[in-house]
């Protein structure tokens, strides 16, 4: 006897992951498959091969790796999982690598507000140092 799809190998796990599902998606292979088991013949529904992504003819193993996913649609809101799980508090770690460009943007975002700072700071000293400079200038004419 012959089975669509099926491969006997020597463990029960290599006839499993090497067999197809190909013989489940004909009517007449299911029939032929229920009576070589001598089970009570029966109207039976076959796999619809244009609702599933996977080939007749992949193996049960083909679609092991691929933990038998047919699609998988991502619909993440973080608002609503917080709103539903309504935690206590939120805490999250935030892992920090310094790097040369970090490196390069702090030094010149550091060097500006120096500059600017310095800028500002700069022509009221210069005023002080004049002042006393000439409050000793002063002195010694007395
Ligand atoms: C398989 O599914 C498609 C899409 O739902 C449908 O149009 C088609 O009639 C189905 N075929 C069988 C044999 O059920
Ligand atoms: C599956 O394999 C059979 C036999 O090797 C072949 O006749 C059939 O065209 C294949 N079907 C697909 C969808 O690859
Ligand atoms: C995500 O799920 C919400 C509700 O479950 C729905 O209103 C929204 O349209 C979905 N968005 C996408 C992109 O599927």
């Amino acid at each position: 006897m012959i089975i669509d799809g099926m491969v006997f190998g020597c463990y029960l796990l290599e006839t499993v992951l090497l067999s197809s599902l190909s013989c489940f998606y004909s009517e007449t292979c299911i029939s032929n498959f229920r009576y070589i088991l001598g089970a009570i013949p029966f109207p039976v529904q076959a796999l619809n091969d244009s609702l599933t992504r996977f080939s007749v003819n992949d193996t049960i193993e083909t679609m092991a790796y691929q933990m038998f996913i047919e699609s998988w649609a991502s619909n993440v809101s973080y608002e609503k999982f917080y709103n539903s799980c309504s935690p206590n508090y939120c805490m999250y770690t935030y892992y920090y690598r310094f790097d040369m460009l970090q490196l390069l943007t702090t030094f010149l975002s550091v060097f500006a507000g120096l500059s600017l700072g310095i800028r500002f700071v700069v022509p009221y000293i210069v005023k002080i140092f004049q002042k006393i400079q000439h409050r000793f200038r002063i002195v010694p004419m007395q």
